[in-house]
């Protein structure tokens, strides 16, 4: 377990003190996430499910009003890096600094008046495994000048604002989920986010309570070159929903996805995204109906099958992925699929508290037997969304 949100917050008040010769105004975090079921539905309007990791970006805040935006992490080297907000343009930061300054950026654009920060941040989000470590720093950052400048706006007006940075001035087509998740979730919750409206439900999740476990397991294959496939997905689903005359994939009804199939003729290729879609839409909605009946195990076969097709049909799990869900299904596991982009980052693995040892030590023999780097294997506990600490 990583050091909770609390501990980093004192440290990185301390060092904001150090760095910039003040005690900041406030202390903010915003968590990762892991996402239950509905992916790569998200930039098809669809409906997705993630929660809330405890792992968390904190960041420590003070408020400039003389367009200076100063910016410091405690997991990158190197000294603290100045910038003037009005001279902020997209695609101009290939740096980890792209993700707080396009978030000031998008928030001047939208018109806000944000005149400037001084910034000190610390992650506790593993970065590259799929888990929404982007989309916390992105977050955090949208919080804290929420506060600061008293913008007055909502969780998931911020995710979309956030969202904006990453695809505008980050320059990656990512959809709203992960910063939606960071923004809105809360602790022993699911949240059902239908995301054309971004409506959503929380949908309570405690396994504990029920004697089960979910597991992360990051094979750590960093999910490198993803974002070219990412883009390819995404291009390949909205011809799709071209070439069957709806604005998005989400239009089209489960009960008519076999016609929709057969109308796309021969884009073989078009049609397996469209059928991944469309069937994970159904599953999201299924989830929620099994939750909410409190028949919990019985989502295990529906994580399964999500990531068959996420395996055959929309082609981005990797050896890694579907190692993990094949162990872990023969030592005992309830359920597990791949969650997040693809192509490496994490699976998750839900499983009875008995079986947890016995599960997490067939993953990770199996992994040191096909010769792959050592998986890191964790309980994930649905946890609060971005606060203010302090
Ligand atoms: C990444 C993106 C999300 C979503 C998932 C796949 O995490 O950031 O918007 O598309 O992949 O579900």
């Amino acid at each position: 377990m990583s050091e909770s949100s609390e501990v980093v917050a004192e440290s990185v008040a301390e060092r904001f003190q150090q760095l910039y010769g003040g005690a900041p105004d406030g202390v903010w975090a915003a968590p990762g996430r892991v996402n239950l079921i509905g992916e790569h539905t998200d930039y098809n309007d669809g409906f997705v499910m993630p929660f809330a990791l405890p792992h968390t970006v904190v960041a420590a805040v003070s408020r400039r009003t003389d367009g200076v935006l100063r910016l410091h992490s405690a997991d990158v080297d190197g000294p603290v890096v100045e910038l003037a907000v009005d001279a902020l343009a997209p695609e101009s930061d290939k740096n980890w600094t792209a993700y707080p300054s396009g978030v000031v950026w998008a928030l001047r654009e939208a018109g806000h008046a944000v005149t400037g920060a001084d910034i000190h941040l610390a992650s506790t989000v593993p970065s590259g495994a799929g888990l929404s470590s982007s989309a916390a720093l992105e977050v955090v950052v949208a919080l804290a000048m929420n506060d600061l400048f008293g913008l007055g706006l909502r969780g998931w007006q911020l995710a979309r604002l956030c969202q904006r940075a990453e695809n505008v001035y980050v320059g990656a087509p990512v959809g709203i989920m992960d910063q939606t998740a960071s923004a809105c979730c809360e602790a022993g919750h699911a949240l059902f986010l239908d995301t054309r409206d971004l409506s959503q439900r929380q949908i309570p999740f405690d396994l504990a309570a029920e004697g089960m476990r979910l597991l992360v397991v990051d094979t750590r294959v960093k999910h490198s070159h993803s974002e070219g496939e990412y883009g390819k997905r995404r291009a390949g689903c909205e011809k799709g929903a071209a070439l069957l005359g709806v604005d998005a994939l989400r239009d089209v009804p489960f009960a008519d996805l076999d016609a929709a199939l057969a109308r796309l003729g021969d884009e073989e290729e078009v049609r397996r995204l469209v059928r991944h879609v469309v069937t994970e839409d159904e599953r999201v909605e299924r989830v929620v109906s099994l939750l909410e009946a409190g028949d919990t195990r019985a989502i295990g076969p529906v994580l399964v099958e999500g990531h068959a097709s996420l395996r055959d049909d929309f082609r981005i799990s990797c050896p890694e992925l579907d190692l993990v869900v094949d162990t872990a299904l023969t030592a005992g596991a309830l359920g597990a699929r791949m969650t997040g982009g693809g192509f490496g980052g994490s699976a998750i693995v839900l499983a009875e508290e008995a079986d947890v040892l016995a599960v997490t030590k067939a993953v990770e023999e199996a992994f040191a037997q096909a010769g792959f780097k050592a998986p890191r294997v964790f309980e994930a506990v649905p946890s609060a969304g971005a606060r203010r600490m302090r």
